[in-house]
């Protein structure tokens, strides 16, 4: 599940572990570097890093080919979702300041800023920066691919990955609220969150898998929905998909509130930041999960039944 990629929320210097081998001498997991590490721009320790969900993100350093072109494309009237489908190599930045991109996202960026007090054009700026360097995305354009190749790609990057970390992560949670849950009584209330949000998600996979998904794939191949049990039509089990990301995205919200943003305590063994460190990187792979469906997917199959989505969801109280 993960993309090998942690970042200083410093200096966003990016911590690549597919690069580390020329990079540093240790090629390590992140998790892995000694706790003496240090970041290599700003010598941050490594508590000041977490995990980068975007796929896209580019290096480091790397030089800007296009930054010029597409410095102006963005502003702060935007919606938050809409600049995430436009330019997916911001969602890094977006998670790090703690702006849900994709069930909430559908709030101005200008609002989202305000609520959470960042400045607008002072993240705007580090947009402009990381869009600058979006040429060198290995990651194909999924508002213009076709949906059959968006879900394959949502499935096998996304769903497939998180069946086998709901498991490591629950029998680590398990493992830390049996150890720690003594003195720290809301590592319990985690591991039965996370026990919860495993069962809801893990049959919502499976709802999407064997009755959206198809359905949506049919509807492209200009198909009849009755073969896939979706005589009815998609819009009912998209609007039931969109609702379980809702409270799978408060389950999340949850489990960030109650370990104060993933912070370890003084006293926490390995195995607890390791937890916490799994938990918000599983909270990153979420949301990018979530928004591919939400914001992309969705929205694109609505409208090959002459549904748009922006405005059904306009007009609802
Ligand atoms: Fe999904
Ligand atoms: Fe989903």
């Amino acid at each position: 599940m993960s993309n090998g990629k942690t970042i200083c929320t410093v200096c966003n210097y990016i911590y690549d572990e597919a690069k580390g081998k020329s990079d540093t001498k240790q090629m390590l997991k992140f998790e892995d570097l000694s706790d003496e590490w240090k970041c290599p721009e700003c010598g941050s320790t490594k508590d000041m890093f977490q995990p980068c969900s975007c796929v896209s993100f580019p290096s480091h350093g790397q030089n800007c080919a296009v930054e010029t072109e597409k410095k102006n494309v963005i502003d702060g009237s935007m919606t938050v979702e809409q600049i995430v489908a436009e330019h997916p190599s911001v969602a890094c930045l977006l998670e790090q300041y703690g702006i849900d991109y994709c069930c909430g996202g559908k709030g101005k960026l200008d609002e989202a800023c305000r609520k959470k007090g960042v400045k607008v054009e002072y993240l705007l700026e580090k947009f402009r920066a990381v869009i600058a360097k979006e040429g060198q995305s290995h990651e194909p354009d999924w508002t213009q691919s076709s949906l059959n190749k968006l879900i394959e790609h949502i499935v096998e990057s996304y769903h497939e990955p998180l069946r086998q970390e709901l498991v490591r992560v629950t029998e680590l949670a398990d493992k830390v609220a049996r150890v720690h849950g003594e003195n720290h009584p809301e590592m319990i209330k985690v591991k039965e969150v996370l026990s919860d949000f495993r069962t809801q998600l893990e049959l919502h996979m499976q709802k999407e898998e064997m009755i959206l998904f198809p359905a949506i794939v049919r509807i492209e191949a200009g198909g009849d929905l009755q073969f896939v049990g979706c005589g009815g039509g998609i819009e009912q089990p998209i609007d039931v998909m969109t609702q379980e990301h809702e409270v799978a995205g408060d389950a999340l919200g949850t489990m960030r509130q109650l370990t104060h943003e993933y912070t370890p305590p003084s006293d926490a063994c390995n195995t607890f930041k390791v937890l916490l460190h799994s938990l918000a990187k599983f909270e990153a792979q979420m949301h990018e999960h979530v928004h591919k469906e939400n914001n992309i997917l969705f929205p694109r199959a609505l409208l090959l039944r002459g549904i748009n989505k922006t405005q059904a969801t306009a007009t609802k109280p």
